[in-house]
């Protein structure tokens, strides 16, 4: 879900006025979201809708760890920095990704909205040593997903989704306004189906891969079922 669209509408406001509280940080880590922040928008200069974008996820993933208990700082970190690799050409992003022996399994050309997730988890740690693996890993699959998603990388696939800013499109905001009635299992499965659901009304390519981790989950989920 990466095209931008910025509209404003009375329940992107209230989902908007939500995101807005600022957990208490420690001085060390409020200087680290200062710091992610100035560079990303030097990062962004050029691209004020990718910028506004990634701020917006940023705030949003930590809303939704204060709401599920997650991690907030790490939450707002990943949301700040998860399009990173995003602003370059798909035709950049796909030399590093076979420069960086990023393997999807397909034929890069198709996945060119995919991998700069992935791209992103290995350029990153060396720009940043100390961001930590978990960080690394929810940057990572929040284009693709996985059959074992953390909280912290259903927080930010899901912030991604639903940021404020995002087109104010029914499905978008019945998926806000599900946030802390559902729990975040279900709040992650209902985004990722309609990730899937967009795809193919826009009659696009989808990746094998999360067909895959379609039908794990569902096995997972009916299963979780069987035995509650
Ligand atoms: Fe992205
Ligand atoms: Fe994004």
């Amino acid at each position: 879900m990466d095209n931008i669209h910025v509209h404003d509408t009375s329940s992107q406001q209230t989902f908007a006025q939500q995101v807005v509280e600022e957990p208490i940080y420690s001085s060390q880590q409020l200087a680290d979201i200062r710091t992610y922040e100035a560079d990303l928008c030097a990062h962004m200069e050029h691209n004020p809708h990718r910028l506004a974008h990634s701020m917006s996820v940023a705030k949003t993933a930590q809303h939704l760890a204060l709401v599920y208990g997650v991690d907030t700082f790490k939450a707002r970190v990943a949301g700040i920095l998860h399009d990173w690799e995003k602003v370059n050409t798909t035709a950049d992003q796909l030399a590093k990704a076979r420069e960086l022996n990023i393997d999807f399994g397909v034929d890069l050309t198709l996945v060119g909205a995919l991998v700069h997730g992935p791209i992103a988890q290995k350029t990153l740690v060396q720009r940043y040593p100390k961001l930590s693996a978990d960080i690394l890993q929810a940057i990572a699959r929040h284009t693709i997903a996985d059959e074992q998603m953390s909280d912290l990388d259903k927080v930010v696939f899901i912030a991604d989704a639903i940021e404020p800013l995002r087109a104010p499109v029914q499905a978008l905001d019945h998926l806000r306004s599900q946030v802390g009635q559902l729990d975040l299992d279900s709040l992650f499965w209902e985004t990722f189906v309609e990730g899937i659901l967009y795809v193919l009304s826009t009659h696009r390519y989808l990746y094998p891969r999360t067909i895959e981790i379609y039908n794990t989950l569902v096995i997972q989920r009916a299963t979780t079922k069987e035995h509650a």
